[in-house]
């Protein structure tokens, strides 16, 4: 597992000394990570987590998807935001986008309390009937509102199929591990819990409890995901910005950023990455987009994309770089077909390995946009094992934060994701909003 940094297709665009003028800030900011003394130290906790984890709950966490597995036709996953998207990308990256449709001995896993969508969660019902299931709901605080509608919802309905005894052996809450109305609820009901750690943000999350317990059901292993965060720790601990790929792409973005270029479209050439952009456009949306200030991060499936985003990425407005993971083998191989009419034109391209063909789709398409003035760096990452799935959530985690503190943001916090929330509930009439709520609804007269 190995993620290199490829600058071929950026380089163009950053003058040396841009990057060697951010030396002194970019080790600052790892050190004042390392140390523990910037602004949201207090959730630092993703950093050591490869290495000092909790094994004795990491042993749970494999039991629970055993007996998950035994039991089980279907798991569903609620939880929102940081709380799903991290085992959402993980498994769709590791296993597949079309995983509940492969041959496997696993069970179909299914994410709700996402959304507030009645299609969705009526249609996800509707899915359930007959067969057998386990619920995993997942939340730090306890208290958000989509989760806590699904999780009502299949609580209700697992307690009609199984009884109270058979649902409390079917439901497993990951949440705080003392505070809060949920981890309160679960003690008083005697379901298994596991924990999201004080020390660590929700989408800073995935390598807790909150990712690894769907994740293990999923059959991945997660062992070796640990491993190779661990081994991503290992490998950018120095503040050497020559050598160390997360401190330079996260120097990048800030020299990009400062030149103009406010948006970052993360590109990827196979749909089973869909899942992990939206996990790092969490990531960094959240941790950058604070004070006024932040890239805006987009993303992009290739080639898929290249006919429809692709002709504002070659021509349109000036203001974006991208970012490719080049995923260098994805365990897959098909050749293209001769065929002996050639009706369609293709036999110049018979014979080549559809991968061959993705791959000179990337290059064409990073010459074309470099040519429109569009930097482009390539972050090649070696295969889409655990291992390396657990690499890269280190890799752009670091990077993350690095950014944020060269942006002079605290990485760690979210105060605008409160803003809708309170709206919604003074709208809505919860106790306490009431005075909010009158003041909206003449904001609509
Ligand atoms: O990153 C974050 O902290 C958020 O996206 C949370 O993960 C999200 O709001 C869900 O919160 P909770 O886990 O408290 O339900």
């Amino acid at each position: 597992m190995t993620v290199r940094l490829n600058e071929k297709f950026a380089t163009p665009f950053v003058a040396p000394h841009e990057l060697d003028n951010l030396r002194p800030a970019v080790s600052g900011a790892l050190e004042a990570l390392q140390k523990k003394n910037g602004p949201g130290s207090d959730f630092l906790g993703w950093m050591d987590l490869p290495v000092n984890y909790d094994k004795e709950e990491f042993a749970r966490i494999l039991d629970a998807a055993t007996r998950i597995k035994k039991s089980c036709d279907i798991r569903v996953v609620i939880g929102i935001g940081g709380s799903y998207l991290g085992a959402r990308a993980a498994i769709e990256f590791v296993k597949s986008p079309l995983y509940n449709d492969l041959q496997k001995d696993t069970p179909d896993i299914y994410f709700s309390g996402n959304n507030i969508s009645a299609a969705a969660l009526s249609e996800l019902l509707a899915i359930c009937e007959g067969k057998d299931i386990c619920i995993n709901v997942i939340s730090k605080s306890g208290t958000t509102t989509e989760p806590a509608i699904a999780f009502r919802v299949f609580r209700e309905l697992m307690v009609k199929k199984y009884g109270v005894d058979g649902a409390r052996e079917r439901i497993f809450v990951t949440t705080d591990r003392a505070r809060g109305t949920l981890k309160h609820f679960s003690d008083e009901s005697g379901f298994e819990t596991f924990v999201v750690p004080d020390d660590i943000g929700g989408r800073f999350s995935v390598l807790t409890a909150v990712g690894l317990l769907p994740i293990a059901c999923a059959g991945i292993d997660i062992a070796a995901m640990m491993q190779g965060a661990a081994k991503a720790r290992e490998d950018y601990a120095s503040d050497d910005l020559d050598t160390n790929a997360a401190l330079r792409y996260a120097a990048y973005r800030n020299v990009f950023y400062r030149k103009g270029k406010k948006t970052e479209i993360l590109v990827g050439y196979e749909p089973h990455q869909l899942m992990l952009n939206e996990w790092w456009k969490q990531l960094y949306g959240e941790s950058e987009g604070k004070d006024q200030k932040g890239l805006f991060p987009a993303s992009v499936i290739f080639s898929t994309d290249l006919h429809s985003l692709g002709q504002y990425i070659q021509d349109g407005a000036r203001h974006i770089f991208e970012t490719v993971l080049d995923i260098r083998d994805m365990g897959a191989e098909y050749l293209i077909p001769h065929d002996e009419a050639n009706v369609d034109g293709l036999n110049f391209i018979a014979g080549k390995s559809l991968n061959e063909v993705n791959k000179t789709a990337m290059l064409g398409t990073l010459f074309a946009h470099t040519d429109g003035q569009v930097p482009n760096l390539v972050i090649e990452l070696s295969d889409r094992s655990a291992a390396s799935f657990g690499y890269l959530v280190y890799f752009f985690e670091l990077a993350c934060a690095v950014s944020g503190y060269l942006l002079g943001v605290n990485p760690f916090d979210q105060p605008g994701v409160e803003a809708y929330k309170k709206n919604m509930f003074a709208l809505l009439g919860k106790p306490g909003y009431e005075e909010a709520g009158e003041a909206l609804r003449a904001r609509m007269e």
